[in-house]
């Protein structure tokens, strides 16, 4: 994919996910309908990403941060099986789930945290506005 700017679609896409996954973090009451559905629209997200880059290299990002990138869209799938497994009537107060669920979340963060560590390290070592990539598209500007 070789466009200039980074299509409006992916720009969507992560503040979709950067704003659910703040909210299901920090704002909104741990595991209650809300956070289920926005959980469910999260990993959502995450498919329909995967799917319209698909057999295509999204070249705007930096190589180095997709190990960050594929850890994300892995532990939010993660969240969003052990949140679904969590509600069926089988495993319902099952500990583990529940213990492993927190675990991804914590991981989440910590993830979240590198990744704008690595932004901001960009921009410094680059001398590039790298957060504009996913404000309006380019990040030479
Ligand atoms: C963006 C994805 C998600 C994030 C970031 C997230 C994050 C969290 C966090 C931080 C907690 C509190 C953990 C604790 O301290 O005990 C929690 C609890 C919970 N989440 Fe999620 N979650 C996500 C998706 C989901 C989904 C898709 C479901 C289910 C459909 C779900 C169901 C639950 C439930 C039932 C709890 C309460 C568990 C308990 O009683 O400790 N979550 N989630
Ligand atoms: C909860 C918070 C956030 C999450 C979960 C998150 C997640 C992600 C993910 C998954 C990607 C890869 C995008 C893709 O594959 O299409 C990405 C890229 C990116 N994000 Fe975030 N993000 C968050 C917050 C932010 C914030 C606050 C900024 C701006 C300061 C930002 C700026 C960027 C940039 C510039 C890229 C592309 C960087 C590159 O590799 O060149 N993100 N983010």
């Amino acid at each position: 994919m070789n466009d200039l700017k980074l299509p409006l679609k992916f720009r969507l896409l992560h503040w979709g996910v950067a704003f659910i996954i703040i909210l299901n973090l920090f704002i909104l009451e741990e595991g209650k309908q809300i956070h289920r559905y926005l959980g469910y629209a999260c990993v959502a997200f995450v498919f329909i990403r995967l799917l319209i880059s698909k057999g295509r290299k999204v070249s705007h990002y930096n190589e180095k941060a997709k190990y960050v990138y594929w850890l994300m869209w892995t532990a939010i799938g993660g969240l969003g099986i052990t949140g679904f497994l969590m509600g069926l009537d089988r495993f319902f107060g099952n500990q583990l789930l529940e213990d492993i669920h927190e675990i991804i979340s914590n991981s989440l963060i910590a993830l979240i945290v590198a990744h704008l560590g690595g932004v901001f390290f960009d921009a410094y070592k680059n001398k590039r506005k790298t957060w504009l990539l996913m404000f309006t598209g380019e990040k030479f500007k």
